[in-house]
């Protein structure tokens, strides 16, 4: 690798098991946003935001933290009786459909605008691929949730790419995206949720890609495991995703309020994720991750967090 990751990096990230390093020390309340300093030492290369952890909530806290849930859930039904007809439609089972259709659409819109504000950021990320290529400057890599595509014009040539999406209605887009990303080789698009990538064998990754999937999924924890089995040792998980905003604060307030019908909107998309305690109980051998602030403020997807894991 160009630039090897040697140690676990655990990021200022609300309830991580971990020794809270001094600019998480402060006196900063929960959903404070302050830039916290970049540190790098041996073992750590940390940036992001500083929130209050390492302590237990106090007892105002909790209190304070419980009466905002209370808020969350009559907002949430107020939410809910006015969105009445489409949790109506999603319960006798119509929804689905549509939304698998439209959202291939959605998805292509939004990511030109994303990848405009991502690019020198997800240029960044993805460079470190070619750190990753042997003598045959090659790499399989498995793009998880693939979606439209939205990743291939930062991947470096030699990228031999697996697309893996449970939504066969991305196809048309994928194809438009592999047209216009000559460079990369395409092997294959699996139409198969991460949680059971049987189709793909064990270690036959060199790099797997996921970007605002894990917000989606069933079930973060069987689809890193997942991930796992596929690379092979030493391989790298790449993701960016979108998080909980800080417990306690109003914005995480209104991702409560507004979870529900945003998730049949946005295809089972989670607002309340805290992804980082997934990432760092799937104990890849090393993990390195930012904070970054929501890429839309006018959407309520929250700060998200990029980086790197490997097995
Ligand atoms: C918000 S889109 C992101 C797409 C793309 N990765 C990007 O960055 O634009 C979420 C993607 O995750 C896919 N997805 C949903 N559930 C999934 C699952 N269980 N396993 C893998 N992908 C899933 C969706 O079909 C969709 O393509």
């Amino acid at each position: 690798m160009k630039e090897p990751v040697e140690l676990r990096d655990l990021c200022a990230l609300q309830g991580f098991p971990t020794p809270t390093p001094p600019w998480q020390r402060g006196n900063s309340q929960v959903g404070d946003r302050e830039q916290s300093p970049i540190t790098e030492g041996k073992d750590r290369v940390c940036s992001g935001w500083t929130e209050r952890k390492g302590r237990s909530p106090n007892r105002s806290t909790t209190q304070s933290w419980s009466a905002m849930d209370t808020l969350a859930h009559l907002l949430q039904l107020l939410v809910l009786l006015l969105t009445l007809p489409l949790h109506l439609m999603a319960l006798l089972g119509c929804w689905q459909p549509l939304c698998k259709t439209y959202f291939p659409y959605l998805m292509a819109m939004l990511t030109a605008k994303s990848n405009r504000k991502m690019e020198s950021k997800k240029r960044e990320l993805f460079g470190q691929i070619e750190g990753l290529m042997g003598d045959s400057r090659m790499v399989a890599l498995l793009d998880l949730g693939c979606g439209t595509g939205a990743n291939f014009q930062f991947y470096p040539p030699g990228c031999r790419i697996t697309c893996l999406d449970p939504n066969p209605h991305f196809e048309k887009f994928l194809t438009k995206s592999m047209a216009e990303n000559r460079h990369l080789q395409y092997e294959r698009f699996v139409v198969a949720p991460g949680e059971d990538m049987k189709q793909l064998a064990d270690g036959s990754m060199d790099v797997v890609v996921g970007t605002l999937v894990l917000c989606s999924v069933q079930s973060p924890r069987r689809v890193l495991q997942e991930v796992q089995r596929v690379l092979r040792p030493g391989g790298v998980f790449f993701f960016w995703e979108h998080v909980a905003e800080p417990r306690g604060s109003w914005a995480f307030l209104w991702q409560q309020v507004l979870e529900p019908t945003w998730k049949h909107i946005g295809d089972g998309c989670c607002l309340t994720r805290e992804t980082w305690k997934d990432l760092e109980n799937a104990q890849f051998s090393e993990l390195q991750m930012e904070r970054q602030p929501p890429t839309f403020n006018w959407l309520p997807t929250g700060p998200h967090i990029m980086g790197k894991a490997v097995k």
